[in-house]
């Protein structure tokens, strides 16, 4: 069983829910950066007063902060980790490269979950969460698309990415994501 996971894919393709199902059943940790500045937000801290506007119009917030974020959770943790929605963008991957190759403990494994544009923004409507409006969900698959599909080729080059189909039931797609874990 694969211990060093990186999931991706765009908003609402199913990150979040079958990342939290395998850090369960594996003893992973699941490190969602998205989880972690929401939460950031809502304590009100300096870094939380400083994410909250760029993620209600669906834009990245900064690498610096971002990348501070991850480096010291992955530095206090001994076991097996599962990174989903970090990286976003070349220069975070780059980073993330830098950081594990520093703590010899390199990515196994990167999932990709793919999902109709339609199907994306039906799950996200009917989910609601404060930044799930049709206005901002465009303009997070825009910079979906822009930034973060340049990630793709960069794992695929490395001989680490596998695709998953990721329409069907969440049972269903959990299913396919831990045969790839084992292979
Ligand atoms: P983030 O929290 O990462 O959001 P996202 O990428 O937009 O993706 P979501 O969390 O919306 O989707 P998901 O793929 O996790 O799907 P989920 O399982 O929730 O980022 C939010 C913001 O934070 C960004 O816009 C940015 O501002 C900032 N940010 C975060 N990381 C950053 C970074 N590294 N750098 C810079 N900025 C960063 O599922 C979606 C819905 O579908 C749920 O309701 C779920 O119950 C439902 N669902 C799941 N699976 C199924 C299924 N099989 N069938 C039916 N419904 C399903
Ligand atoms: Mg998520």
């Amino acid at each position: 069983m694969k211990q060093r996971l990186l999931f991706l894919g765009p908003p609402g393709a199913g990150k979040g829910t079958q990342a939290q199902l395998l850090a369960e059943s594996q003893g992973l940790l699941h490190l969602s950066t998205g989880d972690l500045l929401r939460a950031e937000v809502q304590v009100g801290s300096e870094l939380g007063r400083q994410a909250e506007a760029v993620m209600a119009r669906g834009e990245l917030v900064s690498d610096e902060l971002v990348l501070a974020i991850v480096r010291s959770r992955l530095q206090q943790c001994s076991g097996g980790w599962l990174l989903d929605g970090f990286p976003r963008n070349l220069s975070q991957a780059e980073a993330l490269d830098a950081l594990l190759l520093e703590l010899g403990q390199p990515i196994e494994l990167v999932v990709l979950m793919e999902l109709d544009d339609a199907l994306l923004i039906q799950r996200l409507l009917s989910r609601g969460r404060s930044d799930d409006n049709e206005g901002v969900i465009r303009h997070r698959l825009t910079v979906y698309r822009e930034q973060t599909t340049p990630l793709i080729s960069h794992y695929r080059d490395l001989g680490l990415l596998q695709a998953v189909e990721a329409a069907g039931t969440v049972e269903e797609i959990a299913a396919r994501i831990t045969t790839l874990t084992k292979a």
